[in-house]
């Protein structure tokens, strides 16, 4: 059976990030656009070394179209700011570039998309590792690590492994920031805020940063 998926929006031929980015803003490759705010597309330098990819924006993503500055991508900062690594020169994306979210009272609360909806989306993010060529790709949690390095894959046990992926990158993973963020015990937060960064800072020796 034929099933849309951002594939049908996409640009012919390999393309830029910027004309991916706005050819991104008309998907409807699943149903998610519907009850979003926005696409949020991924955001760097068109030719970064290191890429990251998270799983999907949350609410202040939606709003402002930009990935990672909720609570998640705060946290991610506090980790750069640790490595010295600057924002801007990494390239920050998502698995699936609409928020999917449901109402609870006022709030819009994050819902996991679906392998359905991974798999929709995931063309704009292959595009986006084709267009950026990075040495190095690190998926922050599952659902990136599912779609890049295979359904058996697991954080808990596989994080920091270095991988083959497409374009000749390297592709490796560790837990999502979010995942950090609700760890209540402040002794065990900062543990994670440092294993966190051990990954991250191999990931970046990796890159040549
Ligand atoms: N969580 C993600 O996975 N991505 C974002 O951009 C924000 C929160
Ligand atoms: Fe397209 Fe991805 Fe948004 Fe679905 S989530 S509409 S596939 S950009």
């Amino acid at each position: 059976m034929h099933r849309v998926s951002a594939q049908e929006f996409m640009p012919e031929g390999r393309s830029s990030v910027r004309t991916l980015k706005e050819a991104a803003k008309h998907c409807r490759g699943c149903d998610l656009y519907a009850n979003a705010t926005q696409t949020v597309f991924g955001k760097g330098p068109a030719e970064a070394a290191l890429m990251l990819v998270g799983e999907q924006p949350g609410d202040a993503e939606d709003q402002t179209g930009q990935p990672f500055i909720g609570p998640a991508g705060k946290l991610l900062d506090r980790a750069l700011k640790e490595l010295d690594l600057q924002r801007e020169h990494l390239y920050i994306t998502n698995v699936v570039k609409h928020f999917k979210w449901e109402p609870r009272g006022k709030l819009r609360l994050h819902k996991n998309p679906s392998a359905r909806e991974v798999a929709a989306c995931r063309p704009w993010l292959e595009a986006e590792i084709a267009a950026v060529q990075p040495t190095v790709v690190v998926c922050l949690g599952a659902t990136a690590a599912r779609a890049l390095l295979g359904a058996q894959f697991r954080v808990t046990r596989q994080r920091g492994e270095l991988h083959p992926g497409p374009n000749g990158c390297t592709v490796t993973a560790t837990v999502h920031p979010s995942s950090i963020v609700r760890i209540r015990d402040q002794k065990e937060r900062e543990q994670a805020v440092n294993r966190f960064v051990t990954d991250l800072r191999a990931a970046r020796t990796c890159a040549g940063l």
